[in-house]
């Protein structure tokens, strides 16, 4: 009989959102009249630019003429969207970077977990807490992670807390780790690093010959100036970070995906032998292997983002979302909440009052004013007193959500 990968074994119970959906279709069982507002997932819910569609079209219209029909395309994805992600994405922030050290993916998702694949099962890996639940559980499949404890931390993962109490700036560990992942602007907590804040990463990294794998899945919410977009913004990255991005968020591909992760050559990192390898170059291996590239049809979908409408009409949908996330934050303001985020995210997180746990508050939100959001807990134990809200409903479902609450006497 086949032996399956244990490490799979040890993941505990449900993913996040599982768990969720299950309690919410328990909800609808026994109401199934209630209108609910999802504010859980961080899904969009505005269509795509008119910009993409078109450009999807004449895709299309490609595909469908033997002259201009593409099959199977470069694995690291077509040069015309490599060059555009480089001129718009990075040389306008000061960052050079060569056409090869860029990787377009079928989203952020898949390349934050498949990054493992070329990284050794014993590195000691560190995550923010609260934290994206792909990171630790990638790890766990990957062996990386050691046994799960009461608290629900993993033995051989190095948790850095993030909370209001050090107003989400973690802190350097104080023990040896070899892969850093960092997710600014954050998911869950909403919140940034500025350049100052992220180069104390930087220099670390550097210092210690730690990976830092930086997730900038949100970076096109940022409003604040002194907020890096990319952590090559800050000198010295392009020796020790591996930046990932999205067109999921940026611009409403969550359901067509799309998304890229730039591998910088000068990234090197060790092998058992002392020698020093490229990751750009192990990374490059391992996607010609196991991948074969995003569809052209969303390539050039992709492409279309960075033209002077799809700019335009991007940059009105994220307009509209943070307004959406104003609202909230204003609003859970005044019912006299302690709220984070929201102004360079999509995601508001709050503390729960008067000490009610993650769950609890999550429940009763949910059968007193048939609102969803997710619990802080879920995103790791320091989330435990926080609720999440994500922005990208509808405007009238966030003011009716917010009209809810002002109702309600929790
Ligand atoms: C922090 C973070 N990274 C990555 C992703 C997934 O991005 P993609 O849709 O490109 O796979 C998400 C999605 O919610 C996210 O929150």
């Amino acid at each position: 009989m086949a032996l399956v990968n244990e490490n799979y074994l040890r993941l505990h119970g449900r993913y996040l959102f599982s768990e969720i959906a299950r309690k919410v279709n328990v909800f609808k069982t026994i109401h199934p009249e209630a209108k609910l507002i999802p504010m859980g997932i961080g899904d969009v819910t505005k269509p795509l630019a008119g910009a993409v569609i078109d450009a999807m079209h004449k895709a299309v219209n490609e595909m469908s003429v033997g002259s201009t029909f593409r099959g199977y395309g470069p694995e690291q994805g077509y040069r015309f969207l490599v060059e555009k992600i480089i001129a718009s994405d990075y040389e306008p922030r000061g960052v050079h970077l060569e056409p090869d050290e860029v990787f377009v993916s079928d989203g952020c998702k898949s390349d934050m977990g498949n990054i493992g694949d070329i990284l050794a099962q014993d590195n000691v890996v560190a995550v923010t807490d609260p934290v994206y639940p792909v990171y630790v559980d990638t790890n766990v499949m990957d062996g990386r992670s050691g046994i799960l404890s009461e608290s629900g931390g993993w033995s051989n993962i190095v948790y850095l807390p993030c909370t209001a109490e050090n107003n989400f700036i973690p802190e350097l560990p104080d023990k040896h780790v070899d892969i850093i992942y960092l997710c600014f602007p954050n998911n869950p907590t909403g919140t940034t690093l500025t350049k100052t804040e992220l180069k104390i990463w930087v220099d670390y990294a550097l210092k210690t010959g730690a990976l830092i794998l930086y997730d900038a899945a949100y970076e096109a919410f940022i409003t604040e100036k002194n907020v890096p977009h990319s952590i090559y913004e800050i000198k010295g990255a392009k020796q020790c970070a591996i930046e990932f991005r999205s067109f999921s968020k940026t611009a409403g591909f969550t359901g067509l995906r799309c998304g890229y992760t730039v591998v910088p050559k000068e990234v090197l990192a060790g092998s058992r032998s002392g020698e020093k390898v490229a990751v750009n170059a192990l990374w490059n291996r391992r996607q010609t292997t196991k991948f074969n590239g995003v569809s052209y049809i969303t390539q050039r979908a992709a492409e279309a983002v960075y033209s002077p409408e799809g700019q335009a009409q991007c940059a009105e949908n994220i307009a509209y979302y943070l307004e959406n996330a104003s609202i909230i934050r204003s609003s859970l303001l005044e019912m006299g909440l302690e709220v984070f985020g929201g102004v360079n995210a999509p995601y508001i997180w709050f503390k729960t009052p008067e000490g009610l746990g993650s769950w609890k508050f999550f429940d009763r939100m949910l059968y007193e004013t048939n609102v969803i959001g997710t619990p802080g807990v879920g995103f790791g134990p320091s989330g435990e007193g926080y609720l999440r809200l994500t922005a990208f409903g509808s405007r009238e479902d966030t003011l009716e959500a917010m009209a809810r609450f002002k109702n309600w006497k929790f």
